[in-house]
This record gives structure tokens, sequence and C-alpha cells, in this order.
């Protein structure tokens, strides 16, 4: 059984180590600090250690039976929850093989055997100090991300449109050879976008019939307070213009700044146009889904208009023929047009219900 020693608001320390000395004397120097220690004495034990309860910094042995301690360390950098959690190997070997393995595998820091107590803390408590700011990075990212979430909730019609503009956006911009740091703007800006809506009263949000003048001013204004709402954040730099420019046009008749084509962001026309396809291919009050095949019929049309990047419109066929979003209508799938005029704009449908 692993043993827990510390107070408990304490950070959570893992120490995986299979000499019993060597993980006893971890242990002891961590306690005297404060620390709260958590015992494993292989690695299977530490990934089922990681798997019961939080832990916020993990001290591997990198020999170990079952598991070693870079398998462990692959193990953690590879999946979504344990990620960000720092991992410190130790090594008792002097060469540079275990260090190279280290780092290919995510490894935040060393030590060598034996190890320094003064040294052990210095690291623990800088990586900890790390720790806590992507801890809240992350919580300001969830804050953000909910309250986006309660604005899609109070439209029963756009009932999971952040989460499948999030997915498709990254699947887009995958496509097409986006380098990772604007694909994880595109997951956020999927999630965010519309965020400055919260502004907008339910009444306008919520109104079946056309939106007046006075409230079409209102409306216009959601993504420069949505881009104000996210500016704080350091880790949104390259949110922020993707929201701003999510309802420009290529032809400059779009807002808030009327921006022409290449002046939009290609990471905001990413999203435009997988916002469009999925008002399109979602249900309305006052029509089904279209399906693919239709929904990319009124787009194309809409290129020729000059509104739209036709080679990411092009793309996104191409990327939907291949792999099939789920729950995403299919060609032939039930769906009938029954707007007409004015009212088959994609654009129209894209700000809402407001035709
Ligand atoms: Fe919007």
């Amino acid at each position: 059984m692993p043993m827990t020693v510390g107070p408990p608001l304490a950070a959570t320390i893992l120490v995986a180590d299979d000499m019993e000395e060597n993980r006893e004397m971890l242990a002891a120097m961590l306690r005297n600090e404060g620390y709260r220690v958590v015992l494993a004495a292989d690695g299977g034990e530490a990934l089922e250690l990681l798997a019961t309860g939080p832990i916020d910094l993990a001290l591997l042995d990198i020999q170990m039976p079952r598991r070693t301690g870079i398998s462990v360390c692959r193990e953690i950098k590879s999946k979504g929850d344990t990620r960000l959690l720092p991992v410190v190997l130790i090594t008792g070997s002097t060469g540079p093989d275990d260090r190279m393995r280290g780092i290919e595998c995510g490894a935040d820091d060393f030590l060598n055997k034996p190890v320094k107590k003064e040294e052990l803390i210095a690291r623990v408590k800088s990586l900890l100090r790390i720790k806590q700011y992507t801890d809240e990075l992350e919580n300001a990212e969830t804050v953000l991300f909910t309250l986006a979430l309660s604005i899609e909730a109070k439209d029963p019609y756009t009932e999971g449109h952040c989460d499948r503009l999030s997915k498709l956006s990254v699947a887009l911009g995958r496509r097409i050879g986006l380098p990772n740091d604007q694909l994880v703007a595109l997951r956020r800006a999927g999630m965010v976008h519309d965020l400055g809506k919260t502004s907008i009263s339910e009444s306008i949000l919520l109104k079946p019939g056309p939106l007046s003048d006075a409230e079409w001013v209102l409306m216009r204004k959601h993504p420069e307070v949505g881009e104000r709402i996210c500016q704080p954040l350091r880790s949104f730099g390259m949110v922020l213009p993707i929201i701003r420019h999510h309802h420009e046009k290529l032809d400059g008749s779009g807002y808030p700044d009327g921006l022409h084509s290449p002046a939009i962001p290609l990471t905001a026309r990413i999203l435009t146009t997988v916002d469009i396809y999925d008002a399109l291919t979602t249900d309305r009050p006052y029509r089904k889904a279209l399906s693919l095949e239709r929904a990319f019929e009124i787009m194309r049309g809409e290129v020729k208009r000059g509104w739209w990047d036709g080679d990411l419109v092009t793309e996104l066929e191409a990327q939907l023929r291949d792999i099939p979003v789920p729950g995403a209508p299919i060609e032939g799938a039930p769906g009938h047009l029954i707007i007409s005029g004015e009212a088959a704009s994609s654009w129209q449908e894209a700000h809402g219900l407001h035709i």
C-alpha cells in the first residue's frame, strides 16, 4: 500500500523508485519541507497512483521494474489530463543516453544520484511554481469555455455548435498544414468565438423574426466584446484575431472592420468557413438541417459573390468527404430546403436565426 505523509493542503509529490532506501531518503527530504509524499515501488504502481488521485509533481527513477521511468514519463506526457504534470527523472548514469531519452519522452528536469537535498528542493519548488501558473491558466480557460457553453445552451438549435466548430476547425487547419500553435488557437477560438454575445439580451439572441436596425448594431458588436473579454489572457494572443474577425467577408462587407482579403487572418477565415457550414447543416426552427451537398452548393455560390475563401470551402468539403464528422449530415440525408430568396444566405444563418 502507498504511504502518504504530510500536511493535507501541501503539494503532493509522487516518488517512484524500486529501492526502498532511495524512496525513503527522497520522501524524508520532501516531508521536511512540508510536502505530501506518495510512494511507489515501481513504474506500474506509479501509474496506478497517478490514476487514483491528484499529484502535483512526479519524481521517477529511470531504472524500475514493470515500467521504467522513461516509459511512465512518456505515458504521463501523452495523456491530456496529465500532460502538464511536471516530471523529474532520476538517473544513476552520468552518460548522455538517459538524458537524451528523457528529453525525448518530455521530462521537465533531471536529478543525478546521489540526490542532493538542496538541488532536489530547488527543482521541486521551481517546477511547482510553473505548475501553479499552468493550473491558473487552465482554470481561466475553463471559465471562458463554460461561459461560452452557457450562451450556447440558451438556444436549443445551437447545441454542440462550439464543440463541433472547435474540432472541425482544427481538422481543417491541420489538413492545410498549419503549425501547432495555430491549431491550439483554433481549438480555443471554436469554443469562445461568440463569447461577446454575453452582452446581448436574450430577447435579441432568441428573436425568431428579423432584427431591427438598432438590434443589428448590438449584434454586430459581439466580436469586439468577445475579443475584449479574452484580451487579459496572454495565452489567448493568437485567439483574439479569430474572435474579432470571424464575421468578416472577403469583399469587405463583413464586420466589425470591413476587412478585405487577404487582411483577414487565415485562422479567422477557417473558423468562418466552418461556422457557415455548421449553421447550414444543423436544424433550424424553420427548416431541417441541409445535406452536405446542398450546404456546399450554397457556400460555393457565396464564394462566387466574393464572401468566402473558395480554397478553404473546397478543402473543408474534401475533409468532410474523407472523414465524415460524427453527427454531421451526409449527402442524401433527410433535410429539405424550405428557405427562399435572401433567407437562403448562409451568412444570415451563421448569425443565428435572424433572417
Ligand atoms: Fe459570431
